[in-house]
This record gives C-alpha cells, structure tokens and sequence, in this order.
C-alpha cells in the first residue's frame, strides 16, 4: 500500500495524484484522495487504479492540505467503500493507512455498540471513529486525539490523519509501517516511501516505531506515543526523480533487467581487493578476528530474497567451508528457532521493510543473535535494526518482480563468502580467480542482455505452455527457483523448480508433449549429469529449453539459450537474467500487466 500527504501552499491534488502514481507499485487495488478546502472535505475513492481514479475527480479541484492513498487489500474485499481514506460519521476526520490493526474486530465492535455506522469493512475506519470521538470529548489537539486512540490500538500502521476544522496540520504515526516525512520550503509531505517525495524534496525525516510527527506548511514536530518530544534531523536522499520514470523502456521490469550490469557496477565498486585479493564490506562491522569466530552463516529472507540467500548459503559453504542455509524470514520467526551465538545471520531484502523480515531480525534481536542486514532502500526499517550490513546499491527498484536487486544481491553475498573465505582457507590464487570473474560479471550481463531477441523468440515459442518445469541442480537450483518465481509472478504460467535428480522420484509423471522444461546446464563438473537429465525429461515427449554455457549434442534440446562463460560458482548469478528475460517477454506474448501483476505488491508490510 503507499501513503502520500501535502500541506502547504500549492493545489494539494495534482501533488497527491503524482505521488500516487509514484507509489501505485506497492499495491493498485484501490484508490483514494480526499482534500480540506473551507471547512470540507472533499473524498474521491475507489476500488481503481489511479489514472482511472483521475478521472473521477478535478484535478485542480482547490485546497492546499491533503492525503491521498493506493491500496493492496488486507482487510476487507478491494471494493469503492474499503479503499482508503476512511471518515467518521461526521466526516470531520479523514485517515489513510498502511498495515493491520490487530483488534480492530473489537474496535468495531464496540463503536457498533455506541451505535456508530461503519461504512467499512477495513480496519482503517475505526481509527477515523475513535480519533473523531477523542475530539469531540475534549482531545486537546489532533495529535493529543490520535496519541490517545493508538494507545488502545494493536498492530502495525503508517497513517496520516486530516481533520477539517483544523486543517493547518496533518498528524502522522508510524509503527512497523514506514513513513517518511519530505521537508520542503514553505510546504510539507509524507508518504510511505521516498518516491513520492523525492519530485519535490530530497530533505527526509525517517519516523521511528511508536513515533507521531505533527506537521504544518512550514514546521514539524516528533514525539513518542507517551508524548516525550523527539529530536529529528533531516538527511539528504541520494534518489533521483528519473529512477521513477519509465524513460522510453515499455515497463519498469525491463528497464531494470536492462539496468543490471551498472547496477551491478555500483554494488562492486570500491569492494573488491586485488591485492589481497579478497572483499572489502566495511558496513559489516566485522574484522578478521570476528568473522574467524563464525561457524554457521544463516540467510533469512522472503519470496526471491529468499532464493538469493540460498545462493550466497551455496557460496559460504564452497568457499568459506562453512554450513550455511537459508530459509524464508516467514517461517523463522514462528517456530521459536535455536540461536547460536556463532553464527552470522544475513537478513536479506529489497525494500527493506518486508513484516516477516523485520519480525525475523527483531526476534533474533530479542534473543541474542548476530545479524547484519543485506538491503537495496537506505534508511529502510530492516537496515536501521540490523544497524551493520551491506548496501545492495541496486537503485530504486519499481518493478514487483524484482530482477536487479536480485542479482546484486547474488553479487553481495559472492563477495561476503569471499571475505569469509578468505580469511580461512580459501587460497590467494582462488580468490584473485573470483575476484577477477566478478569484476567481469557486468560485462557477462550485459552480453546477455544483447541475446535479448533471440531469448525472446524461444519465449514467444513456448507461450501456449500452461505449466513449466525449471530444473536446476546444486549451485543453479536456486536460480530455477528464481526462474519459476519470476515466470509465475508475471505471467501466471504455473512454473515449479525441481532439484534434476528429484525429477523422477515423482515429478517426472507430469511431463508430456505440453509441458516444457526449463533445463539449466553450466558446464562444469555435473555436465554429463545434467544431460542425462534432458534424456530423460526428451524419453517422455517433454520439450527442453536448455539455458546453457556448454557444446551440447545436436538436437538434444527443443530451444537453447545461449549464457556465456564465468567462473563455474558464479553462473547461479549469470544464469538468472535470461531467465528474467525469458519470463519477460513470455509474459509479454500474453498481454500481461508486467509491472502491476495481479494480486501481488512490491514490498508486503503486512503478515
Ligand atoms: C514481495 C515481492 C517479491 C519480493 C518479496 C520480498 O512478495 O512481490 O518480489 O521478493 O516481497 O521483498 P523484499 O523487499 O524483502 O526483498
């Protein structure tokens, strides 16, 4: 979901919708915008995105104060009375907000039971209640009537709050819910992300958990949910306005597949030693001595961060010869898992912000445990608890399928398995190998992304397939994984990855003639195993796509696709991005909304 806010001396509007449109990514069920203008408030919603949105209402329509929100449905079916903002009887009260009030089947309740009409099913609109009966009972101020309300209140939110007999302020709360306050000259802005701020301002204020910001057009103030004021200095964003823009490219998934070799630069430079030749991460926080002391590596993520932690697993074992795995942050945070004071945890995330996530690295927090962050967005929620880690640098990431995020993540977790290597038993002749192929892996990249067409034939070729095996095995089977996530994501072709061996201890059934493998086969010491592989997937009538860096035998494969040479331990990272480019363009043959896949969001902030 994405929350914009503006206070200020300009037509609020126009600034709300441009802001919505920046935020659509994070979720595009439904839309809303509601302005206070001589003492009324003026709401637009609807269960639409926002340039059907805009068209429901007058965009210079007046009123210099205004919230404005974009939803992916939680609580309550995307419909026009669910989308957000949410009102009180009165409508003197108008709120917008991220993340899920836990008790709010009991808020409900109980205003039901003073006799308040809910017009709602969401969670959101027993705040506007609550905040309105505050007032009306005597709250000293919005912000007093908002402090009061959330004390009573369970869960997680961001929300901006606009009360119309008073409309010289917003009052902003923030709690496992992100919200950053953009400071500008003689006018203000919130919202949920920095991409809705950054047209107008590169001056930020990070709210902390249990934090509310009272602002105005030319001021704010911080304070605690137990009203002990705060002191906050703005930062400078580092975001450029033109991240955001489409820039010629038809979506933003493949202007950032075609991003990935500069990204993968920036997250390279000034971290690789060829003297010694190791890595330098100095955000870890970790010398020589600290890392020896590490004797299990964890990686903790969701969705394809997840799959990117068993890639980096796959690298501290070979080069560091240490036990690593990975497992999603979802399932860690539930089961009361062990914590051993000697083990690295990597806390892996794009956004930052990911619930689960963040729930996984407070909870090792809570426990003890040593954990560092590996994350894209600066000043994000899951990079400020870990405090240490390492910036993915990948730039801003709009697309839901995440493609160059994933693959710098490949990159940093290469690196970090260097480092620990290094200071064991990896050689200086195998790390200056490494080093070497990684300073070349951008050039590798972008050799792929010039195969674009030829990827893109073999896709339009196999677009009528209704499910699709990817194989991979060892060190490419998380990149299977990270195939078939992306194939589904954005097309909704079933896709499931297989380990190659496991294919016939039951999967093997479901070849036919209908369903194509997608076969990955580096050349390297498991050649003849995969082979044999596509025998037996070719001995049941089933079509392979083999995504390859090797000779392989005439007419062994229904399509190849061709992936040039690295070092064997890093083709899991080279191997993915014709995958990405095969998903793309297969979901393109089907007419899909690419960048707005249906039912997801870019970054879940919710359970
Ligand atoms: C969502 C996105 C996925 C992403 C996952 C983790 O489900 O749709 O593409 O991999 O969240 O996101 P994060 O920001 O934590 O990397």
């Amino acid at each position: 979901c994405g929350i914009v806010g503006y206070i200020g001396r300009r037509r609020a509007t126009p600034i709300l919708l441009e802001g919505l449109r920046r935020l659509e990514y994070r979720g595009y069920d439904s839309a809303g915008v509601a302005v206070a203008h001589r003492g009324r408030l003026k709401v637009t919603k609807a269960a639409v995105r926002i340039d059907e949105l805009r068209e429901l209402l007058e965009e210079d329509q007046p009123g210099q104060v205004g919230i404005a929100h974009t939803r992916w449905a939680t609580h309550g079916e995307p419909t026009d009375a669910n989308a957000h903002p949410h009102l009180d009887e009165a409508k003197r009260i108008a709120v917008v907000h991220n993340g899920i009030i836990e008790n709010a089947e009991r808020l409900r309740d109980r205003l039901a039971e003073d006799g308040v009409k809910l017009a709602s099913d969401t969670d959101t609109e027993a705040l506007a209640h609550l905040i309105a009966a505050e007032l009306t009972n005597g709250a000293e101020s919005l912000e007093d009537a908002v402090r009061t309300t959330l004390r009573g209140v369970n869960g997680a939110y961001g929300l901006v709050v606009l009360d119309v007999q008073d409309p010289g302020q917003l009052v902003v709360a923030r709690n496992g819910s992100p919200i950053v306050l953009g400071i500008g000259d003689g006018e203000m802005f919130v919202a949920s992300d920095v991409a809705a701020l950054v047209r107008h301002t590169q001056r930020v204020v990070y709210l902390d958990d249990g934090e509310l910001a009272t602002l105005s057009a030319d001021d704010f103030s911080t304070s605690t949910l137990q009203a002990h004021r705060t002191a906050k200095t703005p930062t400078t964003v580092d975001v450029d306005d033109a991240d955001y823009e489409l820039s010629g490219y038809a979506s933003f998934m493949h202007k950032e597949i075609s991003e990935q070799p500069e990204a993968l630069r920036r997250a390279l430079l000034g971290r690789l030693d060829e003297r010694f030749a190791t890595a330098r991460l100095g955000g870890i926080n970790l010398d020589a001595r600290a890392l020896r002391s590490i004797r299990r590596v964890k990686f903790l993520g969701c969705g394809s961060a997840y799959y990117a932690g068993q890639l980096g697993a796959n690298l501290v074992e070979e080069w560091a010869r240490l036990p690593a795995d990975a497992e999603p942050a979802s399932e860690f945070r539930y089961r009361n898992p062990v914590v051993e004071e000697d083990t690295l945890y990597v806390a892996v995330s794009q956004s930052g912000e990911t619930a689960d996530t963040l729930a996984a690295v407070q909870e090792l927090r809570r426990k003890g445990g040593r954990v560092i962050g590996a994350v894209n967005v600066v000043g994000s929620a899951i990079g400020r608890e870990c405090g240490s880690g390492v910036f993915l640098h990948a730039g801003p990431e709009v697309s839901v399928a995440s493609t160059k995020a994933y693959t710098n993540m490949g990159a940093c977790f290469a690196m970090l398995a260097l480092l620990l290597g290094r200071v064991r038993d990896l050689s200086v002749s195998d790390g200056a190998r490494i080093v070497a192929a990684l300073s070349e892996l951008p050039d590798k990249i972008a050799e792929v992304l010039e195969a674009e067409d030829a990827i893109a034939e073999v896709a339009e070729k196999h677009s009528t397939a209704e499910r699709m095996f990817y194989i991979g095995r060892v060190r490419t089977w998380p990149t299977a994984r990270e195939g078939a996530q992306k194939l589904k994501e954005i097309s909704y072709v079933h896709a499931e990855a297989y380990q190659a061996a496991e294919l016939k201890h039951g999967p093997l059934a479901l070849i036919d003639a209908t369903m194509p493998s997608v076969v990955l086969i580096p050349d390297d010491e498991l050649l003849t195993k995969n082979l044999a592989t596509i025998e037996q997937i070719k001995a049941r009538g089933g079509p392979v796509i083999a995504v390859t860096n090797a000779e392989l035998p005439n007419g062994l494969a229904d399509s190849v696709i061709r992936v040039p040479r690295s070092e064997p331990e890093l083709d899991p990272i080279l191997f993915t991005v014709p995958l990405q480019i095969f998903a793309y363009h297969l979901a393109r043959q089907l007419g899909r909304d690419i960048d707005k896949p249906r039912n997801l969001a870019k970054s879940v902030t919710v359970e």
